[in-house]
C-alpha cells in the first residue's frame, strides 16, 4: 500500500471564527498545519500518493500544497462543489484508490503513532475495513465501537444512537478516524449522493461482519472544539520535547530576542523571529508561531499565539488563541476557562485596558477584522 486519502472539506463550524479565514485543516499545531503533520507522518510510513478530499476553501489547500513536490508526496485533489460528506467524498476519489487498500483520515486530528503496525494486523480478506481505535473515558461525543473479544466489530453507533443507559458508562473504544480501507468498500457508497462512512456505510459493513478495530496508543486528540485545539497543540508540544531525549523542557527557535529578564516557565514553544521584551513571563502551555512581537510585563500562559502577531505591555492572556495578524494593546486582559477559552480570529485588534472574559459556561470569540472596544464579561 502506498496511497492514502485525507479528509479536509467540512465547514469546521464549531472552531469558527479561526475557520472563517482557513479551512480547518489548515490551522496550526505546533506551528504548521495539522495536515501537513499526517502527511509528514503517512510518508514517514512509506505513503508516497496522497488523495486530499477538499472542497471549502479548497483554493487555500491547493495553493499551500500544489503537487506535493516540496513534501516529496505526489498530491491529487478531487473538489466536491459543497461537502458530500465523508462517504461522498470517499467515492469521488475511487479512480485513484480502486487498485489496492489504502489509509483514509480524518484531517483533522493529532497523531503520533506507527501507520505500518497498523498496517500489518489488517487481514485484507476478512475485513473491508479496519477502524483505529481509541479508549475515552466519555464516549457519547464520538462514534462508539461495540465488538467481540477478536475485535471485529458488531455495532457501530454514532453519537446519537449511543445510550449510557443501555452501555453504562465504562470506558469504550470510539472511532479515531483512521481506516485501512479496501477498494470493495466502493461497491456500498453510491455515485453522486451525500453520504456519511460513519453514519451509512459502516454500520451495514459491521452488521455483515466487515469491519474490526485496532487500538492505537500514543497522542490522539481531534480538535473539532477551540479547547480541544488548544489541548492537542500541548499535547503535540509535550511528546516532541519529551522525545528530545534532552534536559531540554523548551523548543525555542535561535533567531528569537529573549531579554535577559524573560521568565520562561517549561513547556514553551517559540518560533522563528519572535521578540520578548523585559519582564515577561511566558508559559507554561504556550505556543508562539513566527515574527510575533511581544512587549514587557506581560503574562501569557495556556496559551496558542499564531503568526504576525503584536502583543503590548501589561497583557494577561491565559486559556486563549489569537490569531494570525492581531493587535493587542497594552493592558488587555484575555482569560478563558478549560472548555471556553477566548477566541481571537485573524487582523484583529484589542484595544487597550480592555478585558475578555470568558463565563464558566460560554467561549468568548472576537471575528476577524474586529476592532473591540469595550470589554467582553
Ligand atoms: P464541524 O462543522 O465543526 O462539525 O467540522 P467538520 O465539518 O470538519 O466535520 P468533522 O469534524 O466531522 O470532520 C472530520 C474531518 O472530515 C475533517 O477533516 C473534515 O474536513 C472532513 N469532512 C467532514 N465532512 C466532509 C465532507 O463532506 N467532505 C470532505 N471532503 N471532508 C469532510
Amino acid at each position: 500500500m502506498t496511497k492514502a486519502l485525507i479528509l479536509s472539506g467540512g465547514w469546521g463550524t464549531r472552531l469558527r471564527p479561526l475557520t472563517c479565514t482557513i479551512p480547518k485543516t489548515l490551522v496550526p499545531v505546533g506551528n504548521k498545519p495539522v495536515i501537513e503533520r499526517l502527511m509528514l507522518l503517512l510518508k514517514e510510513a512509506g505513503v508516497k500518493e496522497i488523495v486530499l478530499a477538499v472542497s471549502v476553501m479548497s483554493e487555500y489547500l491547493n495553493n499551500y500544497f500544489g503537487n506535493g513536490e516540496k513534501l516529496g508526496l505526489i498530491l491529487h485533489y478531487t473538489n466536491e462543489k459543497s461537502p458530500m460528506g465523508t462517504a461522498g467524498a470517499l467515492k469521488l476519489a475511487e479512480k485513484f484508490l480502486k487498485d489496492d487498500n489504502f489509509f483514509m483520515i480524518n484531517g483533522d486530528i493529532i497523531i503520533n503513532f506507527d501507520f505500518k503496525k497498523m498496517l500489518e494486523s489488517h487481514k485484507r480478506d476478512e475485513e473491508i475495513g479496519l477502524i483505529a481505535s481509541r479508549i475515552v473515558e466519555d464516549p457519547s461525543r464520538y462514534g462508539v465501537l461495540i465488538s467481540d473479544k477478536n475485535k471485529k466489530i458488531e455495532k457501530f453507533l454514532e453519537k446519537e444512537n449511543f445510550n449510557p443507559s443501555i452501555y453504562g458508562k465504562l470506558e469504550m473504544p470510539i472511532n479515531a478516524g483512521i481506516y485501512i480501507l479496501e477498494p470493495r468498500i466502493f461497491q456500498y457508497i453510491q455515485a453522486n449522493k451525500k453520504l456519511s462512512l460513519e453514519r451509512d456505510i459502516f454500520p451495514l459493513l459491521a452488521l455483515e461482519g466487515k469491519l474490526s478495530h485496532y487500538p492505537i496508543k500514543g497522542i490522539w486528540k481531534d480538535i473539532g472544539l477551540p479547547f480541544q485545539l488548544l489541548e492537542g497543540n500541548i499535547l503535540y508540544m509535550n511528546d516532541v520535547i519529551k522525545k528530545q531525549n534532552s534536559e531540554e523542557k523548551n523548543i525555542i527557535d535561535n533567531t528569537v530576542q529573549l531579554d535577559p529578564s524573560v521568565k520562561i516557565k517549561s513547556s514553551v514553544m517559540i518560533g522563528k523571529n519572535v521578540k520578548l521584551g523585559k519582564d515577561n513571563i511566558i508559559g507554561p502551555n504556550v505556543i508562539i508561531g513566527e515574527n510575533v512581537e511581544i512587549g514587557n510585563k506581560c503574562i501569557i500562559k495556556d496559551s496558542l499565539i499564531y503568526n504576525n502577531v503584536l502583543i503590548s505591555d501589561n497583557t494577561q492572556i491565559s486559556k486563549a488563541i489569537i490569531a494570525d495578524h492581531s493587535i493587542i494593546h497594552h493592558n488587555a486582559t484575555l482569560q478563558g476557562n478549560k472548555e471556553n477559552i477566548v477566541i481571537i480570529s485573524s487582523y484583529v485588534q484589542i484595544n487597550k485596558n480592555i478585558k475578555l472574559i470568558s463565563p464558566p459556561n460560554r467561549a468568548i470569540s472576537v471575528c476577524h477584522n474586529e476592532i473591540v472596544k469595550t470589554d467582553r464579561i
